[in-house]
């Protein structure tokens, strides 16, 4: 049987707090919009990587609606690199509404907050408190594995979440939820960290009974991990003079919107050369000669990883059609870079040598 934290803990863990807090660009500005950025950057993605995307994305966004005018590829390309596209995508129709519905300012009714595009429970509990002082736990990561070890809580996934939040929220001070949540998520970060926790250290190793049971290491417990996946997969650089083909991918799912080279899955019995020839006909309606093997990357995704084959083919005839993509283009080789593309991708560029044949490049 769990005991509740202790009223005290509260306490101490907000003098640690406040002399120990990190200094992090979105707290110095304090307001909703920048704290709402952040907090939908930090989702899967650690302090240090995020950072300098949110610096970049200020100064090039400096107010919802500065988001809310810019193009979905000018988003996506401010994105590129951190991953999880959909929260670009949503963050983007989400400030479009404020510009359209509530006059560029980020609504004060919780209600009207929560009901935006990509406004989840996490989203929405850290805005809230931070910015408006509600009392509410905002349950990430570093939350789970820091309240599963002060509490030895048994739970995984969703169910050890709802288990995190009723317990913080019996002691998140009103006064201060905003900090009380920033300093669990810097405790996390700093002392209580997944694989090397510092209890000697900790504020309020005192308060957890992971530590007083020898049993930190355990906690989280983990849920049964399934093997991921692994696809083989051809892709093309179609070559048509100097130009290459790039297709958008479409809208909903992984990547969205991000543009690639055209390709896909080698189905099983197929060759990485055939399956390169019929992905491009099934995808752009593109007849093409596959000629030269350019290399492989291996790259994993949260739920799969694969293996990418690349190949220099070239344009026979005909105009490519938005079949499996929802828009194409014939760019140079030096235009690659305007353009937001997946890690998978990008990792392939290194490897090609640009063929005699396909002169300007570089140039
Ligand atoms: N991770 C997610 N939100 C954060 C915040 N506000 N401060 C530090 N780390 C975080």
């Amino acid at each position: 049987m769990k005991s509740p934290l202790p009223p005290q803990f509260p306490r101490d863990l907000l003098r640690w707090y406040d002399g120990h807090r990190r200094a992090l660009p979105w707290r110095r500005l304090g307001e909703p919009y920048p704290v709402w950025l952040s907090e939908v950057m930090l989702q899967q993605t650690q302090v240090s990587t995020v950072e300098p995307y949110f610096k970049r994305w200020l100064d090039r966004f400096p107010a919802v609606v500065d988001v809310a005018r810019a193009t979905s590829d000018e988003v996506l390309k401010m994105w590129e690199g951190l991953g999880y596209y959909s929260r670009a995508r949503k963050f983007h129709q989400a400030c479009q509404i404020i510009a359209d519905q509530y006059g560029g300012t980020i609504p004060d009714d919780p209600a009207k907050f929560r009901a935006l595009p990509g406004v989840g429970p996490y989203t929405f509990a850290a805005v809230r408190s931070i910015c408006y002082g509600d009392p509410l736990p905002a349950v990430d990561g570093n939350l789970k594995r820091v309240t599963s070890r002060l509490l030895c809580l048994q739970a995984t996934g969703t169910a050890l979440a709802a288990e995190c939040e009723q317990a913080l929220a019996d002691v998140i001070p009103a006064d201060r939820p905003g900090d009380f949540n920033q300093a669990m998520m810097d405790l996390g970060a700093t002392i209580c960290s997944t694989s090397s926790p510092q209890c000697p250290t900790c504020p309020v190793a005192q308060h957890c009974q992971a530590r007083a049971n020898n049993t930190v290491g355990q906690y989280p417990l983990r849920a049964a991990v399934r093997k991921r996946p692994h696809y083989d997969v051809a892709v093309g650089l179609i070559w048509r003079g100097d130009r290459l083909l790039i297709g958008r991918r479409p809208e909903k799912g992984l990547l969205g919107g991000l543009w690639e080279f055209p390709g896909g899955k080698v189905e099983p019995g197929e060759t990485a050369e055939e399956a390169v020839h019929r992905e491009i006909l099934e995808e752009v309606g593109l007849d093409v000669t596959v000629d030269t093997h350019i290399g492989s990357i291996e790259h994993g995704y949260t739920h799969f990883a694969i293996t990418m084959q690349a190949f220099h083919c070239s344009w026979i005839e005909g105009e490519a059609q938005n079949i499996g993509c929802t828009a194409t283009q014939w760019i140079r080789f030096d235009e690659l870079q305007n353009y937001a593309f997946p890690g998978a991708n990008r990792k392939l560029l290194p490897l090609i040598e640009l063929p005699a044949s396909k002169p300007q490049l570089g140039a």
